[in-house]
């Protein structure tokens, strides 16, 4: 099969290379891990189209373009006999039919499906933290400089999270969980979230796998012991987080520590220039090799490696189904787009009455 390479947009060192081919879609792209071997990255806007000048493609291959601003490089493959008229739709009764004949559902969540609860997205409005942008604080390296910041802006969120509510959209997933077992017990439903925030348990789901952790675990800087830690504040220092208070500088000592070993405790989340837990990778990379209906809720699909998820199921010919208020970089993959607040359109699609709703609780 013939492949024309065009370079979208950044230049990297590549230490390894993998391509991804979507064989129904006019194009697909995938992110490289660099040399410095980061995985979990800052998504970059893809602009202009610019054709490589030159380029070479095998392993370990370093890649050297003029105007190298980036630290990352995507690829666009764009393979010719692939059909150009591929038709989404969302039709729900169409998606239901597939839906009931689905066996392993995987529901792919992010920030958009909480923000109906009121928690706001990295890149959507109310973004920011203080002056801050999250991609600055949620770093180790954020952390290693000043720890009581960082620890401010997750106590924030920790406060802010615990004061919210489940919204229609999480109930919606832990209904359809419960009654697709019901129905018929070999089947499953499980719910793959990029979010911290902890709701889709709130809402009863039973099998979530987090992506990213949790706002409500912490993990000992020294023993690497991790502990579910509901508590607010989770230190006495950090009481009243408030969002339009100046800085305050916070002595470590002060922060949470570990009861075992006394060591800094952080966050149990995974940060901007880290890795995802392998095995928690290892575990999303299975259930995309397995599932036959991927649904894909309320994520720009842009922050990696989890957005490589979906043309990981993609390829395999699994039904994509996308609920999101805008077009993102998965909308390529689905056959169905539900255009929305995820709220209303996640239980019109999946056909989840108010009754059944307020029963749930
Ligand atoms: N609630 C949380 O736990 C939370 C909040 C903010 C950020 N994060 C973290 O930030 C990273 C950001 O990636 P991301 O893709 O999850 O979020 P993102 O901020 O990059 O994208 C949010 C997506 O949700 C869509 N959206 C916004 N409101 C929506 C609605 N009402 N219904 C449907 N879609 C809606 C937006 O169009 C956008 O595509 C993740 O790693 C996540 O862990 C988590
Ligand atoms: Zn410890």
């Amino acid at each position: 099969m013939k492949q024309q390479i065009k370079v979208l947009s950044a230049i990297g060192h590549f230490s390894r290379y993998r391509p991804r081919h979507h064989p129904c879609c006019l194009k697909t792209f995938s992110i490289h891990s660099l040399s410095r071997n980061i995985v979990h990255s800052v998504p970059i806007r893809l602009s202009s189209t610019k054709q490589a000048r030159a380029i070479q493609l095998t392993n370990n291959t370093c890649l050297n373009f003029s105007n190298c601003n980036f630290n990352f490089c995507v690829f666009e493959y764009q393979q010719r006999n692939m059909s150009h008229n591929r038709k989404v739709s969302s039709d729900v009764n169409a998606f239901q039919d597939q839906l009931n004949r689905a066996t392993k559902i995987v529901a792919l969540t992010g920030a958009g499906i909480s923000a109906e609860s009121g928690i706001p997205t990295f890149r959507g409005e109310g973004g920011f933290w203080r002056n801050y942008k999250s991609e600055e604080l949620a770093t180790p390296e954020a952390f290693a400089k000043d720890p009581g910041l960082v620890w401010q802006f997750y106590e924030y969120r920790r406060q802010l999270v615990s004061s919210k509510e489940p919204n229609l959209a999480h109930k919606s997933l832990s209904i359809l969980e419960q009654n697709f077992i019901r129905d018929s017990p070999h089947r499953q439903v499980i719910v793959v979230t990029q979010n911290v925030d902890e709701l889709h348990r709130r809402a009863g789901a039973k099998r979530v796998l987090e992506l990213h952790g949790s706002l409500f675990k912490t993990r000992c800087t020294q023993c690497k012991a991790v502990k579910t830690n509901f508590t607010i504040p989770i230190v006495p220092v950090l009481e009243n987080i408030k969002l339009d208070e100046p800085d305050r500088h916070i002595d470590p000592k002060d922060l949470p520590r570990c009861e075992k070993c006394t060591g800094l405790l952080r966050p149990h989340v995974v940060w901007f220039g880290e890795q995802l837990d392998p095995f928690v990778l290892k575990q999303a990379e299975g259930l995309m090799s397995v599932t036959d209906f991927l649904l894909v809720v309320g994520t720009s699909s842009v922050v990696y490696p989890a957005a490589s998820l979906i043309p990981q199921a993609a390829t395999r010919g699994v039904t994509v189904s996308e609920f999101n208020i805008e077009q993102t970089a998965a909308s390529e993959y689905a056959k169905y787009f539900f255009k929305g607040p995820c709220a209303q359109t996640l239980p019109k699609a999946l056909q989840i009455g108010e009754t059944m709703i307020s029963h749930w609780g």
